[in-house]
């Protein structure tokens, strides 16, 4: 079913051309810099950040493109909210329209959480990390991060290697799709137990052969909040040590947060560390990929 632009909820709505669309209107931000929208598309408007589990990046990104468009915003944690006495997620976004919200911008650990809040507001809901099935304005802003690393529109023959805990990560889940809608081959990488197989992509154990052969690496956490179990050899078969980051010249991407020494060297992590290192580049793009969402959805 094609994507009707009212919610953002999973990138298998969205066309490899409704993705361009919003990279380059993300691009668009970026060229501009550090600066309000002259437009203010969201003058008015209040976007209400719904945050059910705890983020850095996704919120505070969520909160600077909502001012950066002109509008306004609130943050409903779960610790402070009334879901901590057992209110229902669809009760609580109902509450938020019913307040005069022009968006809502849901994290939850629900998989369906976001659809269930889109099935019953009649207002934009974007789904910003439910469970361990979807992160898509994650997966859209690495793909800005990428295109632009690439200078491309798309990532037509590019190959790419997700690794790490693939088990637990939503951003495994939506890179994925994005990645195959623009072109790319995807493979995942990680210690069997963290490698599920059944994600339409290939699999792979052997992390020193899959880095000679791709353009691009995106180190995962390892969620040990999730209980996900790792060996004693985890850093030295799976992480990107200074040893393999000498001899690899892509890009190297990391959503955060970060288990430094884990699954990537300190020095690997420093954002000083190569042109090459491309994670707070990704912080950056976050901004501005939700900044073109919003102004899609709401603006
Ligand atoms: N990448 C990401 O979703 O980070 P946060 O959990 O800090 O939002």
């Amino acid at each position: 079913m094609a994507w009707n632009g009212r919610h953002f909820l999973n990138l298998a709505e969205l066309s490899c051309e409704d993705m361009i669309g919003l990279m380059k209107r993300a691009s668009n931000f970026l060229d501009a810099g550090d600066r309000y929208e002259p437009n203010a598309p969201l003058d008015g408007k209040i976007i209400a950040n719904l945050f059910m589990e705890n983020s850095t990046r996704t919120r505070c990104s969520f909160t600077v493109a909502t001012k950066r468009l002109g509008g306004d915003y609130i943050d409903l944690l779960v610790e402070t909210s009334s879901a901590s006495k057992g209110e229902t997620l669809v009760d609580t976004a109902l509450n938020l329209e019913a307040m005069g919200v022009a968006g809502i911008v849901v994290r939850c650990s629900q998989e369906n959480g976001p659809n269930e809040i889109a099935e019953n507001v009649g207002i934009p809901v974007i789904n910003a990390g439910s469970g361990t099935s979807a992160h898509p304005t994650q997966a859209l802003l690495d793909a800005v991060t990428l295109t632009r690393y690439f200078g491309t529109d798309d990532l037509l023959g590019q190959h790419i290697a997700i690794v790490g805990d693939i088990t637990h990560s939503r951003v495994a889940r939506s890179n994925v799709i994005g990645l195959a809608k623009l072109g790319a081959i995807v493979t995942l990488v990680g210690p069997s137990e963290l490698l599920p197989n059944d994600l339409g992509c290939k699999t792979s154990t052997d992390f020193d052969g899959v880095l000679s052969t791709v353009s691009a690496v995106m180190m995962l956490r390892v969620q040990f909040e999730r209980d996900a179990k790792v060996g004693e050899d985890y850093h030295e078969k799976f992480g990107l040590t200074e040893q393999r980051f000498a001899n690899f010249h892509g890009a190297v991407l990391h959503p955060g947060p970060m288990n430094r020494g884990l699954e990537i060297d300190d020095n690997v992590a420093n954002p000083e560390s190569s042109p090459h290192n491309l994670i707070l580049s990704q912080v950056t793009s976050g901004v501005a990929t939700r900044m073109a969402i919003l102004e899609h959805l709401i603006g």
